[in-house]
């Protein structure tokens, strides 16, 4: 029998790494080790479907720690390295800036040095079959006006200290490739939704206050636009990309659907009324209109034909249909959400403060 596929995913636990799992895990010839620092976004209750197969293991660890880290590539013996692990959430780089330095920047530093010592001391074959793919975001490229569109080509311009962490990731990263020729490949896709995202994030925090029948917070007048894609089909995504993409290539992922956040909003709205209907009103009545993200960017809008030409990748799911699935999924499994808003995030405003003070040097 052909010997297993060993892939180690960083940031398993997480909305997007946790998908991957789901994906991996159960496909024959697939084993995958979880590497995640559980920190308050992550939940090993995302894996219950997969972490009592023979093809999963956990390693509780941060991805800046060179010596577990060391460890980890020794003892798994990886054939690719799919790294998700980061800080994510914008509002809270607004924040607390430090945070995603340590992690999205230093971590993913260290991280790509031991994935590179690793891969030097490998047999050729090994070391030529192998990927460390670095999973990064749209909003490297900073925010577009009314037209335009993401390519692969598109200047680096971050705006947010969430983006600007992840740009300085993504440079690490191809510089590696480039410089030390560990075969790196890089994606950078859009606003992922679906089962599992924790609700800080727009889509979970609009269904989770309108199951509430608090008020909906809609940054500026909601005129913003973002790009959807459903997660699901961004974890067929990074398989792909992982097992064919080309060394040294960087792939743009997205939704292909484009809408304004007023949008996303009142289409939530409109699939509570239907599913959970309120007594007193529309879900639309609890819309409310707050101060803007400091920062906030505009719009954002992604050119997948790269990866659709060259991979064969097309996303599968209609917003409407995601959409859809997604806030029958929250409707379902409040044992999944419950936990989380009572015991660490209640859905405050993030993002207005200024950023924590840190010692200097
Ligand atoms: P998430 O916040 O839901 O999960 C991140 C996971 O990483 C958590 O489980 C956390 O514990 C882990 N983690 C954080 N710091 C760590 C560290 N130092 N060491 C080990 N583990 C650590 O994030 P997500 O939304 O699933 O995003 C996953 C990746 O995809 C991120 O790199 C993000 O930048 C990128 N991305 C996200 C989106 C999106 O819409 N959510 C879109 C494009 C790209
Ligand atoms: O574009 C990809 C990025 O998408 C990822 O790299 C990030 O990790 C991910 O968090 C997401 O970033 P956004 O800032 O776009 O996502 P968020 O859900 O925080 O906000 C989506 C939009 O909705 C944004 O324009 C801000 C707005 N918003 C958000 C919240 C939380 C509101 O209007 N009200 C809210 O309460």
């Amino acid at each position: 029998m052909a010997e297993a596929k060993r892939i180690l995913v960083t940031g398993g636990a997480g909305f997007i790494g946790s998908a991957v799992v789901r994906h991996l895990v159960p496909q024959a010839g697939i084993e995958v080790l979880n590497l995640d620092k559980l920190t308050y976004a992550a939940n090993l209750d995302s894996l219950r479907g997969v972490s009592g197969m023979a093809a999963y293991r956990f390693a509780e660890a941060d991805i800046a720690d060179s010596a577990r880290v060391a460890r980890i590539f020794t003892d798994f013996h990886p054939h690719a390295v799919m790294h998700l692990a980061a800080e994510s959430h914008v509002d809270r780089s607004i924040d607390g800036p430090e945070d995603f330095i340590q992690s999205n920047v230093v971590g993913t530093y260290r991280l790509a040095q031991e994935a590179l010592r690793y891969w030097r001391q490998l047999p050729h074959a090994e070391a030529e079959a192998f990927r460390f793919h670095h999973i990064s975001t749209d909003e490297v490229f900073g925010e577009l006006g009314a037209t335009g569109i993401f390519t692969e080509d598109s200047p680096y311009r971050p705006n947010s200290p969430y983006a600007a962490s992840k740009a300085s990731a993504d440079h690490i990263v191809r510089a590696w490739g480039r410089t030390y020729g560990l075969p790196v490949v890089l994606s950078n896709c859009s606003n992922n939704y679906g089962p599992y995202h924790f609700p800080e994030k727009l889509i979970p925090l609009v269904i989770l206050k309108g199951l509430a029948g608090e008020t909906i917070p809609v940054y500026g007048k909601g005129e913003q636009i973002r790009d959807w894609l459903f997660v699901e089909d961004h974890a067929r995504a990074l398989q792909l990309i992982v097992e064919r993409g080309e060394v040294g290539e960087s792939y743009n992922v997205g939704g292909g659907s484009e809408r304004t956040n007023l949008q996303v909003v009142q289409g939530i709205c409109d699939l509570l009324d239907r599913l959970r209907p309120r007594h007193d009103g529309s879900h639309r009545d609890l819309i409310g209109f707050v101060p803007d993200r400091p920062g906030h960017d505009f719009r954002y809008a992604i050119d997948y034909t790269h990866l659709e030409n060259t991979l064969g990748w097309r996303p599968l799911e209609s917003f409407e249909s995601g959409l859809e699935k997604t806030v029958q999924w929250y409707l379902d499994n409040d044992w999944w959400w419950r936990p989380i808003v009572e015991r660490h995030y209640a859905g405050q405003r993030l993002g207005l403060s200024k950023p924590e003070a840190t010692a200097p040097n």
